[in-house]
This record gives structure tokens, C-alpha cells and sequence, in this order.
């Protein structure tokens, strides 16, 4: 038997690399296949704990820090990396160090494979319409970055996380009345992409590390279920027993909902997706990429299951 090869987990506290780690843990193949090192800044806290408590090598390292990635890395055979959204006006920059470091790193160290989190370029696919959906060009430039350096990649596409509805991005708000309020800038009946990344993204990138050769310089997109902000408020009602309705308000009634720093951010993010769909024109990538794997994903209706919401 071949030893395992060593799959270093960039955001492995977090949702996408903690589903990865999961999938590879519980796959009978896979963990034998390769073997786990989770990467977080804070090696004390619960999430890493769990990790080391099942098994899983846990280092230190901060995407900012490139000394810090280049010890992590070594001996890595295939890697899994995301970037963090930053929430400020230099948000673009400071990402996009976080990606360079970890992509040059990851060169630097040897390794044979390396899976970003990607997302598309909202000024690109928009004709530069959409010019300030700094979240996404910026890991759409890295992704390009990645394609250009001597190493096989592949790259994987979440859609709208159903996890936003739980935190300050969409969650319902209660009103004087008692009722609850989704507020949003898109219309009610706009139909959107959701994804439950904690559960499925080792679905997916699963895939790519059981046939790495297979995916090598291609994309997975991640939907499960397409429905519009009138329909989650619906499902979040049903499970709640409270009325939860949304409300479309404009770019300046949303500034006063959300924190200022952020509600630019995620309302430019909404509007480019409201016109081009998280996947728009690649509706034969999406099926491709659900066919690559055989695993059942998570609806809205089973995350609201799983995750219930608690409207007091
Ligand atoms: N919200 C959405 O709808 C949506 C959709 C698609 C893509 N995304 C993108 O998904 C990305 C976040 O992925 P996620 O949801 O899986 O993460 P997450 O659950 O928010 O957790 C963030 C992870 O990143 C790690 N991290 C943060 N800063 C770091 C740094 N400087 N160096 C090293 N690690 C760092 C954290 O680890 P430690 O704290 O343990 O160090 C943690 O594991 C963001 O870029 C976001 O834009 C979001």
C-alpha cells in the first residue's frame, strides 16, 4: 500500500475546509488515501480541538504570514485553500495577498495539487457593470494567478451560503408587531443559487481529490436548491411557526439596516447576482459539476431542519 499523501486544509475550522475535512475522514478511500493537516491561526481554539481530537494534525499558520504557510506546507502533497472576505475599503488588496501567498507557497513547497475556492468576476462577466463586487473579482484574479503557475489546480464554486440567513446578511429581523422581516435589495421573486457549504463542499471536492487528473484546470459549481428571498422567508415561517416575510428595500434603507461597512458590500454582491445568477450562462457546467459526484446534497428545507432558526 502506497503511504498516504499529505492534504494540507486551509479555512479547515471553517465551513468549506471543515466539510472537507469531515468528507475525507468519514470516506473509506480518501482517508486512507490521504492524510489530514488542518491549518488554523488559532491551534488552541474548540473548532482545532475537535479536529486534533479526531486525529487530525493541526498547525499554525495566517494567510498573511508567508513564513508561517511555507512551514505548514511542508511535505504537502495536494492542498485546499480559500481567501477570507475582508470587510473594508482595501478588501480587494488584502485578499488578494491572501491568495498570492498561499498560491506561491504552495508552489514553493512542492506540491502536486492545489484546490481553491474560487468565485466568477462580477466585472468581467457584468461587461463591467457590476465593478465593485470586490469579493469576487478578487478571487477570480487569484484563481487566474493559480492557472498560471507551474502546478495542476482545480477550483470549486459555492453558491449563496444558506448560512447567510443565520447571520447578519439575511437574517430575519424581528418588528414591533412580533413579526420577522428579511430585508434585501433584490426583488422578492429574483431566484438564486443556494448552497449549505458546511455540509457538501467535501462532496465536490471529494471528487476532485479521488480523480485529481480528471479535474485538473476545471471548475466545480455548487447549487442545491434555486428558489427566491420570498421562498426562504415561506420555509423559515413553516419551520418557525412565526410569520417571517421579506421586503425589498432600497440601497440607502439597507445602509441603515446593516452595519455601513458591510451593507455595500453584500448589496453589491446581491444586485450583480440578481441580473447574472451566481452561474449565469453556464447552466451545462452546473449540471457537470452535480454529476461528478454521487452524493445527495442538502436542500433548504433539511438545512433549515438542521440548523433551526430560534425567532424570539
Ligand atoms: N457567504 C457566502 O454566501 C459565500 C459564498 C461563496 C463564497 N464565500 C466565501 O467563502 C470564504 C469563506 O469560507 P468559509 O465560509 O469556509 O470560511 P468561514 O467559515 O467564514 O471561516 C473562515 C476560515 O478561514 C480561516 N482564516 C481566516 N483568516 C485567516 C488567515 N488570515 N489565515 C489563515 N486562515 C484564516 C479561519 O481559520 P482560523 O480562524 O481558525 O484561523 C476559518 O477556518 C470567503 O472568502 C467568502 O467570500 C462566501
Amino acid at each position: 500500500m502506497k503511504p498516504p499523501k499529505t492534504l494540507v486544509v486551509f479555512g479547515a475550522t471553517g465551513q468549506q475546509g471543515g466539510s472537507v475535512i469531515n468528507f475525507v475522514l468519514d470516506h473509506p478511500e480518501l482517508s486512507s488515501q490521504y492524510k489530514i493537516r488542518a491549518v488554523t491561526r488559532v491551534p488552541s481554539k474548540p473548532a482545532a480541538q475537535a479536529l486534533q481530537e479526531r486525529g487530525v494534525e493541526v498547525v499554525k499558520a495566517d494567510l498573511y504570514d508567508r513564513e508561517s504557510l511555507d512551514k505548514a506546507l511542508r511535505g504537502a502533497h495536494t492542498v485546499f485553500g480559500i481567501t477570507c472576505t475582508i470587510f473594508d475599503d482595501s478588501a480587494y488588496v488584502k485578499e488578494y495577498l491572501q491568495g498570492k501567498n498561499l498560491a506561491d507557497a504552495v508552489v514553493a513547497a512542492g506540491a502536486q495539487y492545489f484546490i481553491y475556492g474560487t468565485v466568477r468576476h462580477a466585472g468581467e462577466v457584468s461587461g463591467g457593470k457590476h465593478s465593485a463586487v470586490h469579493a469576487f473579482d478578487v478571487k477570480a484574479d487569484i484563481e487566474k494567478y493559480i492557472r498560471t503557475l507551474p502546478i495542476k489546480s482545480a477550483f470549486f464554486t459555492p453558491s449563496v451560503y444558506m448560512q447567510d440567513f443565520h447571520n447578519f446578511f439575511f437574517t430575519p429581523k424581528r418588528q414591533e408587531d412580533g413579526t420577522y422581516v428579511i430585508f434585501q435589495v433584490v426583488k422578492p421573486d429574483s431566484v438564486f443559487e443556494f448552497f449549505d457549504p458546511a455540509s457538501d463542499t467535501g462532496k465536490f471536492v471529494g471528487a476532485i481529490l479521488a480523480e485529481p487528473d480528471k479535474f485538473a484546470g476545471k471548475t466545480l459549481c455548487a447549487v442545491s436548491t434555486f428558489c427566491s428571498f420570498s421562498d426562504v422567508a415561506e420555509m423559515i415561517s413553516k419551520s418557525t411557526g412565526k410569520t417571517v416575510k421579506y421586503k425589498q428595500v432600497s440601497l440607502d434603507e439597507y445602509d441603515q439596516i446593516m452595519p455601513t461597512s458591510h451593507s455595500r458590500i453584500v448589496a453589491n454582491v446581491m444586485l450583480f447576482l440578481e441580473e447574472h445568477g451566481y452561474f449565469g450562462g453556464l447552466k451545462k457546467e452546473v449540471e457537470w459539476s452535480t454529476s461528478c459526484h454521487h452524493e445527495k446534497l442538502t436542500t433548504f428545507e433539511e438545512f433549515i431542519e438542521k440548523n433551526p432558526f430560534h425567532l424570539e
